[in-house]
């Protein structure tokens, strides 16, 4: 669809207006999603009202995956990336019935780019959210990959087995409660409360999970989380005392800590 300079200049002009960082970004993204200029108008409009790009477009990529997002899920960060790369950077080999669970799978995004690399790996996502569950399953057919995945309403890894699973992942909840109110309005009025709040200092949802992600892994077995960019200590010390004697810290693209991860001991 072609559209006026004029008219593409005065969309650019309100997007920038209501304060959007990436602007022009934005409009190439609207104007290559819509149908005609009264579609494009009313998507324009509701980025001014600081609808996130991703719910007016309807989907996220991420890692090489196409995901569908609502307001039920946590649209995928790119940040999030780094995580996804750690776990591959460890795997000895591909070709292995590696057994994955991601704890707070979301849209199913960690999951899917995973089990995407990995092709006889198989994998469990769980969430809370009966919500996000529905996005995540959709996600798993439009990428082809429902036939290695399930997911299951569940209280981190409370409903899974002792030493069950080769690789645990998570980006849990970890942003501290006081901080939500000052986030943009993209994220507070936009993205599940449940998928933000880290309680008091953030911490909450690593203090729960380490303890349990160290009892279902195997010996031998890896586990990674997403991380704040000033809780790296904080999270190294929570996955030692649960007994990953050897946390380790990786960055993301822009320097930041962002996934700490350990291997359980074979003994
Ligand atoms: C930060 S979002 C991460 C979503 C997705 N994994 C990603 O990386 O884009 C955290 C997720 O944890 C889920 N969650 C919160 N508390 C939970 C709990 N107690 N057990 C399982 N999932 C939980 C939320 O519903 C949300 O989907």
């Amino acid at each position: 669809m072609a559209y006026s300079q004029a008219q593409t200049a005065a969309w650019l002009a309100r997007l920038k207006a209501a304060g959007i960082d990436e602007a022009s970004f934005d409009l190439r993204h609207i104007l290559l999603a819509a149908i005609n200029a009264e579609m494009a108008d009313s998507m324009v409009t509701r980025r001014v009202n600081r609808e996130p790009l991703s719910h007016i477009l309807g989907d996220k990529p991420f890692w090489t995956l196409d995901l569908k997002v609502t307001p039920d899920v946590l649209t995928p960060r790119a940040d999030t990336e780094t995580l996804v790369e750690v776990v591959l950077k460890q795997i000895d080999d591909w070709q292995a019935a590696l057994r994955l669970a991601d704890f707070g799978t979301g849209s199913g995004a960690i999951l899917l780019a995973l089990v995407s690399e990995l092709p006889n790996s198989h994998g469990i996502g769980i969430d809370l959210s009966e919500s996000a569950l529905a996005i995540a399953r959709e996600n798993a057919v439009r990428n082809q990959l429902s036939d290695r995945v399930q997911f299951q309403t569940g209280d981190w890894a409370a409903g899974l087995a002792d030493q069950s699973v080769d690789i645990a992942v998570s980006n849990p909840p970890y942003i501290a409660s006081a901080v939500l109110a000052a986030l943009d309005p993209e994220v507070k009025d936009h993205e599940p409360h449940l998928a933000l709040d880290g309680g008091a200092d953030g911490l909450n949802a690593y203090r729960l999970l380490m303890p349990q992600l160290f009892r279902i892994l195997v010996p031998g077995g890896l586990m990674a989380v997403e991380i704040g960019h000033d809780q790296a200590g904080a999270v190294s010390e929570l996955a030692r005392s649960a007994g990953f004697a050897d946390a380790r810290t990786a960055r993301d693209l822009a320097g930041n800590d962002r996934t700490v991860w350990a291997r359980k001991r074979e003994k």
